[in-house]
């Protein structure tokens, strides 16, 4: 593929130093000297060939803007604002940001293609027969999507979904410095950016289309979630950590403020126009998922992942929108928790199968609440959603604890846990899991900001009891702690099942929000495996320091810092 290797790229062809371009080269030689300036690019439509152009730094007539700041070598987060303008229609905005994002960003992008994907069903491929499969699946699907956002049948989600669409594939062109707007139809290469936004999809699809060694290992967490109301309910603090593979930890904390419409004919504006949320460079959603939205909800979800193969027939290229796209159409059209779960169920692909919860600040008020509609949660696997409105067991219990294991006794029991359980114990549970008892145990400790904190980059596995593995050898394991440290565990021990084997995977962030900070879509985040009770990760000290990481701080050992924007 054209943009795998950065050597084809103009921006490092002097003969076509313009627009954005020049601005990478430009943060390339002040980054030398350690400078963060930030990085501003235009994109707006040329009165004389009423082409869309880009240009370096802000223009008032902006189709769309981009901000971008690098603060990874000093807090491990870099941070982009994207923003439209409602003078030009939804599908020209859509494309604009996305190209916007590609020209400020286009070095962190190529980096962390490099460190995550490269090698994915790419040109050295051993999986052949798979990746044919996975090809099939994703065009088939995107030929699907075509066909309904042709027959225009419920408009105003086929428009959200070709927005979408619209926004990856002006990244993609940007990035190859092939900026068109394509005013009719247009096609998404299977194989580019779109594997960025399939991540979370990929780890299903791979076991429903028969990949004979897959990426997700048994057990596997994939991030911890809390949401605890503070004594006498004066804030309610809502906070998640990734845990993933630490080749993924190039991060860039994203705000995009887009002008978009309900529909392409509607004048009133989508709720969820302007959100803030921690993601990466070439994504155009979360991926963690953490999102702050100006409707007034705020969403995360932690991964269930599903251990029943009966389930993958479920799993089916038409009549399904994958994952990544139901998040961001729910995300943008949803006024409250019920109408995102309604909208985020349309469509089931029982790819990236995890349980949201959907917080509405609009229903909160310190020191008293609203008996309902505070809390949804919603759990997916292939062929079944299950949602329900938890206010009242978050009102009794002060907290919501998410810990990828399935709540719902009917999505526990279809996606195979309680096989798991039987094979391996408790630890496959939902409350005698490792974190379901840290949380229990440790969630009235929470009294504050700081002590939220505390327990979400809590790891101390040498000494707690409930990070104990009896099966194990030896039995404490860096893997049973809200954020895992599963690199810590040593290689020469014996564990009974993949996840709590020494891996280059844990926690790589925090991310907290509160009803104090949700208005102005700020937060606080930590980025990098937590070192608050254990040493910090380092790359050329790992067991890891072989696998790629380019552009990667060697030393992870960050504070929390505040997200603000400008
Ligand atoms: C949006 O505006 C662009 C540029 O003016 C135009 O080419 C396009 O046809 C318009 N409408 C849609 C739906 O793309
Ligand atoms: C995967 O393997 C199962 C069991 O052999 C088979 O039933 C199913 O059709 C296969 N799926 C695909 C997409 O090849
Ligand atoms: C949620 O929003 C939907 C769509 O606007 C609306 O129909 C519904 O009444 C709302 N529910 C609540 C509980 O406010
Ligand atoms: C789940 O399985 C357990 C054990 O077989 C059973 O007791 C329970 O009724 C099932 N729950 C649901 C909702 O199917
Ligand atoms: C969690 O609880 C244990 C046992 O009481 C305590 O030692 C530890 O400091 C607590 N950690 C946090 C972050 O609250
Ligand atoms: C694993 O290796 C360490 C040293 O690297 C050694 O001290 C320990 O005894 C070994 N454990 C086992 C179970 O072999
Ligand atoms: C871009 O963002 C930085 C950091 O937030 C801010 O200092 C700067 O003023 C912003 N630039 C513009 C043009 O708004």
């Amino acid at each position: 593929m054209a943009f795998v290797s950065g050597a084809g790229r103009s921006c490092w062809n002097p003969s076509a130093m313009s627009g954005c371009v020049a601005v990478f080269l430009i943060l390339t030689i002040s980054s030398w000297f350690g400078s963060t300036r930030a990085e501003v690019c235009s994109a707006f439509l040329d009165r004389q060939t009423g082409k869309l152009t880009l240009a370096n730094g802000f223009r008032p007539d902006f189709v769309a803007w981009a901000n971008f700041t690098d603060e990874i070598k000093q807090t491990g987060w870099s941070y982009l604002e994207v923003t439209t303008s409602g003078r030009y229609n939804d599908s020209l905005q859509a494309y604009a940001a996305g190209a916007v994002e590609a020209a400020v960003t286009s070095q962190l992008l190529y980096e962390h293609w490099m460190n995550t994907m490269v090698g994915y069903c790419g040109p050295f491929k051993y999986e052949s027969g798979y990746c044919k499969r996975l090809k099939d699946y994703i065009i088939r699907n995107l030929q699907w999507m075509e066909q309904q956002m042709e027959q225009a049948d419920d408009p105003e989600y086929w428009h959200q979904i070709r927005l979408a669409l619209l926004q990856l594939r002006g990244l993609e062109d940007s990035y190859n410095d092939q900026v068109a707007f394509p005013s009719g139809q247009f096609s998404v290469n299977p194989f580019g950016f779109l594997l960025f936004q399939m991540g979370g999809d990929l780890e299903d699809l791979e076991a429903a289309l028969n990949k004979s060694s897959l990426s997700r290992t048994l057990g596997s967490g994939s991030c911890s979630a809390l949401i605890k109301l503070l004594p006498g309910n004066k804030e309610l603090l809502v906070s998640h950590v990734t845990w993933n593979n630490y080749q993924s930890m190039l991060r860039i904390m994203k705000k995009y403020s887009f002008a978009f419409r309900k529909s392409p004919q509607a004048e009133d504006p989508i709720p969820g126009g302007t959100q803030a949320f921690s993601s990466y460079p070439g994504s155009i959603f979360s991926g963690d998922d953490f999102y702050i939205l100006s409707s007034g909800l705020v969403a995360m979800e932690t991964t269930i992942g599903n251990s029943n193969p009966a389930l993958w027939k479920y799993v089916t290229p038409e009549g399904a929108v994958m994952e990544w796209l139901r998040n961001m159409v729910a995300n943008r059209l949803a006024r409250n928790g019920s109408h995102w779960a309604a909208v985020f169920s349309k469509f089931n692909s029982g790819t990236y199968n995890n349980q949201w919860m959907i917080v509405d600040y609009s229903r909160f008020t310190p020191g008293k609440t609203d008996e309902e509609n505070l809390l949804t949660v919603l759990e997916q696997i292939p062929g079944l959603i299950v949602t329900e409105d938890k206010t009242k067991e978050l009102l009794q219990k002060s907290y919501w604890a998410s810990y990828n294991i399935p709540y719902f006794e009917k999505v526990f029991n279809a996606s195979g846990c309680p096989a798991l359980v039987q094979k391996y114990g408790d630890w496959f549970s939902f409350d005698k899991n490792p974190r379901a008892q840290i949380f229990q145990r440790n969630h009235s400790l929470v009294v504050d900001m700081d002590s939220m904190i505390r327990l979400m980059r809590y790891n101390n596995f040498e000494e707690d009891p409930l990070s104990r593995c009896q099966a194990c050898d030896p039995p404490s394991n860096g893997e049973n702690a809200i954020s895992a440290r599963s690199d810590l565990n040593p290689a020469n021990g014996t564990y009974p099942f993949g996840a709590l084997r020494q891996r280059p995977h844990g926690s790589t962030d925090m991310k907290v929000t509160s009803y104090a900070m949700f208005r102005d879509y700020k937060l606080l985040a930590a980025s990098g495996p937590t070192w608050d009770q254990v040493p910090a990760f380092q790359w050329s000290k790992s067991p890891y320091s072989g696998l790629l990481h380019m552009g990667h701080p060697d030393l992870w050992a960050f504070p929390t810092v505040p997200v603000g924007w400008s």
